[in-house]
């Protein structure tokens, strides 16, 4: 689809929005976003970004995520862009980001009117809730205009028009049977976004460790959909790896574990665990990392340490067969407090 604006200093902006599988492939068309998008001489993402945003501009990433490319130009240039991501099959929860403008472009309208097209195209679809992250006053700033408010840490969310924001994470997170446990897939990545960031149980704290998120304002994530980025390359390099997913009755994720296994052989059977769950699945939370380690197991895996502060997580892990190795005093600064993280070990035998 294509959408013609006029922007307020008269320009014409002419804005691509590319809907699932539309208008990907490997030509000078999808190299120009591509080049545009990761600047090769100021690069402002990581590499890991860089390499999934290559895969969704060529259409060969896992099917499961349903991605939409939007592509602004200004006599025949690109001069803005920015990308929305949610599952192909229950497009509820979506993930905002690629947002950027040239920067002798800026101030001219560009990054709101994609936003609001790329908002309103994921409440067409039946979505409830997109997430993104940003440290930035004037993306806030723009986001804000567009329904996002802010949420958790740096992340913002905007929540379907006529939502009940006080109410929706116990409702939309609630329990809907014990469900059942499948690897992640690229279409997670609003889902996974969601439960990492979920203010409850407020009492975990540690929410991955390895990304430096935390519930515990004002430490902060390296980014919103970075973190996802970064452990789906790392699941994607090796089956010991492995990362399960729990989802409930109504299809919403709900529990997950992840780990991390070194690549160089003397420690690569020392894996680190991260894992989150919503509050009415914290007693799942035990069975979705068995699953995980089952894998790891098979994958050579012998020890698996993950860390966490306060009784709440740590009894998560205890019941998962971990005990407790080290405890590192004041490991953890949170601004107004330093706190004791406790690393938990579990061998596999
Ligand atoms: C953020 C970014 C995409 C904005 O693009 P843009 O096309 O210039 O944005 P627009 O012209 O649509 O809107 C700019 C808005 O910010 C406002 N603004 C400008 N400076 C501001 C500031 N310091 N604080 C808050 N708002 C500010 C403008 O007034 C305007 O809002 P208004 O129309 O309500 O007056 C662009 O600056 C960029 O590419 N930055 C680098 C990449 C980045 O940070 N991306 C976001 C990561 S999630």
């Amino acid at each position: 689809m294509e959408k013609v604006f006029a922007l307020p200093n008269g320009e014409e902006l002419v804005a691509s929005v590319l809907g699932p599988g539309e208008g990907r492939g490997t030509t000078a068309v999808q190299h120009e976003v591509y080049s545009f998008l990761t600047r090769p001489f100021d690069p402002w993402m990581v590499p890991t970004e860089g390499g999934f945003l290559a895969e969704f501009l060529a259409g060969t990433h896992d099917p499961s995520l349903a991605d939409t490319m939007l592509v602004g130009r200004i006599d025949g240039t690109v001069v803005g862009t920015a990308w929305h991501g949610t599952d192909r099959d229950l497009p509820e929860m979506g993930g905002y980001g690629f947002v950027f403008t040239e920067p002798e472009q800026r101030g001219k309208g560009i990054a709101q009117r994609l936003t609001e097209l790329s908002i309103n195209g994921f409440w067409a679809v039946g979505g409830q809730v997109s997430y993104l992250g940003t440290v930035n006053p004037v993306a806030q700033h723009i986001y804000e205009k567009h329904g996002y408010r802010h949420y958790n840490g740096l992340t913002y969310r905007a929540l379907r028009p006529g939502t009940d924001a006080d109410t929706f994470d116990e409702t939309f997170f609630g329990r809907a049977g014990d469900g059942v446990i499948r690897d992640i897939r690229l279409g997670d990545i609003g889902a996974y976004t969601g439960l990492v960031m979920l203010l409850e149980p407020a009492e975990w704290i540690v929410r991955d460790y390895t990304e430096a998120m935390f519930y515990a304002p004002p430490v902060q994530a390296s980014g919103c959909l970075r973190p996802f980025f970064n452990s789906m390359t790392r699941h994607a390099a090796s089956p010991a790896n492995a990362w399960k997913v729990l989802v409930n009755d109504r299809g919403r994720l709900v529990a997950s574990a992840n780990l991390w296994a070194p690549t160089h052989a003397p420690v690569a059977a020392n894996a680190t665990m991260e894992f989150q769950a919503a509050p009415a699945y914290v007693d799942r939370a035990s069975a979705v990392i068995e699953a995980a380690l089952e894998d790891a197991a098979a994958n050579d895996v012998r020890a698996v340490r993950a860390c966490g502060v306060g009784e709440a997580r740590l009894a998560v892990l205890r019941e998962a067969g971990f005990v407790e190795e080290v405890v590192q005093p004041g490991a953890l600064d949170l601004g107004d407090q330093r706190v004791d993280v406790t690393v938990m070990r579990r061998d596999l035998g």
